[in-house]
């Protein structure tokens, strides 16, 4: 049910001592934070990550090696999110555990997620489950990845033996993790495997994932009853020269951010869309790297990015048009100062429950990252965690972690 304007931001209120009190979101919002396998799980090497970080050639810093160990400490560690608050957690599915092999499916494999999403059920927290996060099986990539013949139908038969297999443990299925991210890092700048930088391929790229993500809508719908949703970023892109929109600023724009959401009409767009939103960006289409560095002065995080709140609203409502329901799938701020975290938080939540007031029908916020992690070509220098993990991966929730905890059992903005 559409949350409307009418709900938002006076909807509900909670009886606290006996009084009736403003809340900025409503009781059925949906609270947590997300994760992806290869970054948190430890010991992935029969992928095509494993195999770029360990290529000296390639941009990545360091090997993703032992993760955060998410792979054995995964009960403990839904028990602590829960524990702080979080009705919902997002994480992904390791394609190249469950299917080692091309058709070979490993019951190991499928049997430990049973167990992962098993235990995340019975936290009481509300699934988020994504097929494809940027990790590719060795021998699906060996074969041209994204760009051979068949690739759609194979995907498409994984996202299949997944859901029939794990289906009923799937509230919420997300096909494809960042669509126009996979093609751009990986087939234009370089920076994510298969490293290269083709501005052919990196279109080609973006029109299969399309197709894989109505591909994999119908394998999901086929064999469960999961509601089932794409996830993508939605940067706020300006031109770098401040001046009116270019031809070349659209046609970048369209890459990135239109084309996803304008394909998204017809019987297998799915059931939600998630917007991932985390910055600011200067497009320069003259430029072969599309993007500018941020104008000088700006404050930047660990990644280099400019933050930008209303960035969030906007693009919210950008999405919106879609006619889908909204979560945000992600969010977050790499920063080793955790009182930016906090602000980071209360500014993209302020952003986000004014979107709500303005009519955006957005059900839920999942922030990135639960845990500090391996932050792809970045190594684990980059900190996106509410909660820290140590070298020996004790894990110590950081004030930030605490402040969102008391804003998901409030509902309240000023909980904060
Ligand atoms: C998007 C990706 O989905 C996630 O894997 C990554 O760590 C965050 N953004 C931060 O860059």
């Amino acid at each position: 049910m559409s949350p409307g304007p009418a709900s938002a931001p006076h909807g509900g209120g909670r009886a606290d001592h006996g009084e009736r009190h403003h809340v900025d979101f409503p009781d059925d919002f949906l609270w947590g934070s997300a994760t992806s396998a290869h970054q948190v799980e430890g010991g992935n090497t029969n992928n095509d990550w494993w195999d770029f970080e360990h290529d000296p050639a390639s941009l990545a810093r360091e090997s993703s090696g032992d993760g955060i160990d998410h792979f054995h400490r995964y009960a403990d560690d839904f028990a602590l999110l829960a524990s702080l608050g979080h009705n919902t957690h997002r994480l992904s599915m390791e394609w190249s555990r469950i299917e080692p092999a091309p058709g070979e499916f490993s019951r190991a494999a499928l049997l430990h997620y049973r167990r992962v999403l098993t235990a995340l059920r019975d936290t009481g927290m509300t699934a988020f489950v994504t097929l494809h996060h940027f990790t590719l099986p060795r021998w699906f990539a060996s074969r041209g990845g994204w760009l051979a013949p068949d690739a759609v139908a194979v995907f498409a038969r994984y996202c299949r033996h997944v859901t029939a297999e794990l289906g009923e443990l799937m509230p919420f299925v997300c096909t494809v993790n960042e669509p126009q991210m996979v093609a751009l890092h990986g087939y234009l700048e370089g920076c994510h495997p298969p490293g290269i930088t083709n501005p052919m391929k990196w279109r080609r790229v973006g029109e299969v994932l399309v197709d894989a993500h109505f591909a994999a809508v119908r394998a999901v719908r086929a064999t469960s009853d999961a509601r089932v949703g794409l996830a993508v970023q939605l940067p706020l892109l300006v031109p770098a020269d401040a001046g009116p929109e270019s031809a070349g600023f659209r046609a970048v724009r369209y890459e990135i951010v239109d084309r996803h959401l304008d394909e998204l009409t017809g019987p297998d767009t799915g059931d939600w869309l998630g917007v991932q939103y985390y910055r600011k960006q200067w497009v320069d289409p003259a430029s072969p790297a599309l993007f500018v560095p941020p104008p000088p002065g700006t404050p930047l995080t660990q990644m280099g990015w400019a933050v930008h709140p209303d960035g969030l609203r906007r693009m919210l409502h950008r999405a919106a048009r879609t006619g889908l329901p909204l979560y945000v799938t992600e969010n977050g701020i790499a920063t080793g100062d955790d009182t930016e975290r906090l602000d980071y938080l209360a500014t993209h939540l302020a952003a986000l429950a004014r979107a709500r007031a303005e009519g955006v029908d957005v059900r839920g916020y999942l922030h990135w990252s639960a845990f500090d992690n391996f932050e792809w070509s970045e190594g684990y220098r980059p900190r996106f965690g509410l909660i820290a993990v140590g070298d020996d991966f004790v894990r110590t929730p950081r004030p930030s972690a605490h402040a969102f905890a008391r804003l998901a059992r409030t509902g309240r903005l000023d909980a904060l």
